[in-house]
C-alpha cells in the first residue's frame, strides 16, 4: 500500500495493531503506513505509546492483535536483521570503542582487513577517530550515543529506529547526532525516530506521527503537522499545552 503522506510504496505498515494490559489498550493503531524516503519523527506526550510502537515495528514486542508488515510481508527474522535500534541510554560492551564496532562487523562475517577499514570509516563518521582504543564505557554521554548509532549503522540496516537518542544531550552533542542521522537518511537508511524536541522534528522530519494515549492522532508531512496541525491533540502538544 502507498503511504498516504509521501505517496511512496509502503516500507513499514501496521494494520489493526493492538496491545492490551488488563483489558486496557496501551496501543491501538488501526492503520499506519510509513513510506519514506526522509526521516519519520514520532512525537507525543509521556506515555503516549511512542516507544511501544517503535518496539512493535522492530519486532521486539508482539502485539495482541494486528501485525506489522515490511515491504508487503509480515515482519520476519530476515526483515529484523535489516533493522537496527538505538535506545535512549545506550548499552555498550565492556570493551574498547573499536571492539564494540568490530563485534557487530564480525557478525556480518566481514574479513579482518575490511573490518579494519570499516571501523576507521565509522569512527571518522562519528567524530570518534581519536578514541578507538578507549574503553567504550568511559565515553561521555554524547560520545557513547554516537558510538551506539555507529554500531547500529555498522549492521548496514535498511531501517534505523531511534528512541529519544538525544534527550540527555547538550545542543552541540545533539547537533552532531542529528548530522549523523541526516547523512544516514541521505544514504538511503530509513529513519524512524522518537523525540520530544519539536525543534528537532522541524530540523529532521520529512513526516511526523503524532501520538496520544496509545493512538496515532495525526500523520502528515512535517511542515503541515507543525504549521497547521489537524487534530486538537497535536495543536495542544505543539503549543506546549497540557494534554490529558
Ligand atoms: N509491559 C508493560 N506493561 C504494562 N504497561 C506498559 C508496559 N509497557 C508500557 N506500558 C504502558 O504503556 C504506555 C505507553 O508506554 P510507552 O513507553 O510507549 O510511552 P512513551 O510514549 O514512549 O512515553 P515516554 O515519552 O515517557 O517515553 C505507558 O502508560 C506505559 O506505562
Ligand atoms: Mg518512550
Amino acid at each position: 500500500m502507498r503511504d498516504a503522506v509521501t505517496g511512496a510504496q509502503g516500507i513499514l505498515e501496521v494494520n489493526n495493531l493492538r496491545i492490551e494490559r488488563d483489558g486496557k489498550a496501551l496501543l491501538d493503531v488501526p492503520h499506519l503506513c510509513l513510506g519514506g524516503p526522509g526521516p519519520t519523527l514520532i512525537l507525543g506526550p509521556n506515555g503516549a505509546g511512542k516507544s511501544l510502537l517503535l518496539r512493535c515495528l522492530h519486532g521486539l514486542i508482539h502485539p495482541d492483535r494486528g501485525r506489522v508488515c515490511q515491504n508487503g510481508a509480515a515482519l520476519n527474522a530476515g526483515h529484523k536483521t535489516r533493522q537496527a535500534m538505538v535506545f535512549q541510554s545506550p548499552v555498550l560492551l565492556r570493551r574498547s570503542v573499536a571492539a564494540n564496532l568490530d563485534f557487530v562487523l564480525k557478525r556480518r562475517s566481514l574479513p579482518h582487513a575490511e573490518r579494519k577499514q570499516r571501523i576507521e570509516a565509522l569512527l571518522d563518521e562519528g567524530g570518534l577517530g581519536g578514541k578507538a582504543r578507549q574503553p567504550a564505557r568511559s565515553l561521555s554521554g554524547g560520545e557513547a550515543q554516537r558510538l551506539a548509532i555507529l554500531r547500529a549503522l555498522a549492521l548496514g540496516p535498511e531501517t534505523l529506529f531511534l528512541d529519544e537518542p538525544t534527550s540527555a544531550l547538550d545542543p552541540s552533542a545533539t547537533q552532531m547526532i542529528e548530522r549523523m542521522i541526516l547523512r544516514a537518511s541521505e544514504r538511503g537508511v530509513r529513519i524512524v525516530m522518537v523525540t520530544h524536541d519539536i525543534g528537532q522534528a522541524r530540523r529532521l522530519a520529512s513526516d511526523i506521527v503524532m501520538m496520544q494515549a496509545g493512538r496515532v492522532v495525526e500523520h502528515g508531512k512535517a511542515m503541515q503537522v507543525l504549521e497547521a496541525p489537524e487534530s486538537n491533540e497535536s495543536r495542544r502538544y505543539l503549543d506546549g499545552g497540557l494534554v490529558t
